[in-house]
């Protein structure tokens, strides 16, 4: 795993939009994983202003997406189908018969996330995994103890990742469970850009870069693939010691 440092946040969202653009513009019709959340934002601002200025097109690409809540309609407002329409598919020109997001009101949850990782063998495996970091070190929703060797399936959320995401939410109250692709199913991705800005990340990526591999730092794993890349910012690199190309 390599660890390239950025001055800020705008750098880290350009460089990822740079590798999601190259990729297509090499392969158009690639297999994307890509996650919500704060931090992928400026890479989708990116990308949407390439495909408008540049001409990037996304019409042959599929996408999956990481996780949803477990019980959101795909159309409640904190769902991560009105996120992902909001922030990237609604405003390129992407297949909707090639967008997967985890249906996180299907009725027989078991059966959605067979259906999906069905789906990702079908398209034939992801070629880029895009990721954000938990502040314990969750990547998609594969919480601390997460098995490696997990496919795509029900969990249960962290009381600390339920606080953090509790603002998208009335009440405060996030809800309790989620569908999230596995450990392995990331791993298997042919390669992985993981993102992380900010000092609150600082902790967690120290924690996967330089402590031992283990299940209880699931972006550890990362570690042992043969094609996975940190972008981090300053603050977010700021706990690592040294021997980090920069
Ligand atoms: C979201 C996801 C999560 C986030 C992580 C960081 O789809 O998979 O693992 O990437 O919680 O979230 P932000 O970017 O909001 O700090």
């Amino acid at each position: 795993m390599r660890a390239r440092v950025f001055p800020d946040y705008e750098a880290i969202s350009t460089a990822a939009a740079y590798v999601v653009a190259g990729r297509l513009e090499e392969e158009p019709s690639s297999v994307l994983m890509l996650p919500t959340g704060i931090t992928p934002l400026g890479m989708y601002r990116r990308l949407v202003e390439m495909h408008r200025s540049e001409g990037l097109s996304f019409a042959n690409a599929t996408f999956f997406n990481l996780d949803e809540y477990l019980g959101l309609a795909p159309d409640h407002r904190a769902s991560y189908h009105v996120y992902m329409k909001e922030h990237f598919y609604g405003l390129i020109d992407a297949d909707p018969a090639r967008v997967f997001v985890p249906d996180g009101a299907a009725p027989d949850p078991e059966a959605e996330c067979e259906r999906y990782e069905a789906a990702i063998r079908e398209a034939g495996g992801i070629d880029v995994c895009v990721l954000g970091i938990g502040r314990n070190g969750h990547i998609g929703f594969n919480e601390p103890g997460a098995p490696f060797d997990s496919r795509t399936r029900v969990v249960a959320l962290s009381e600390s990742t339920r606080k953090v995401n509790a603002a998208d939410f009335e009440a405060d109250r996030a809800p309790e469970r989620a569908i999230t692709a596995g450990m392995a199913t990331i791993f298997d991705s042919k390669s992985v850009l993981l993102l992380a800005s900010g000092t609150n990340k600082a902790g967690a990526v120290a924690a996967a870069v330089e402590d031992e591999v283990s299940e209880s730092m699931p972006a550890s794993m990362l570690r042992n693939h043969q094609s996975a890349v940190l972008f981090l910012d300053e603050a977010a690199a700021s706990d690592l010691g040294h021997g980090v190309a920069g």
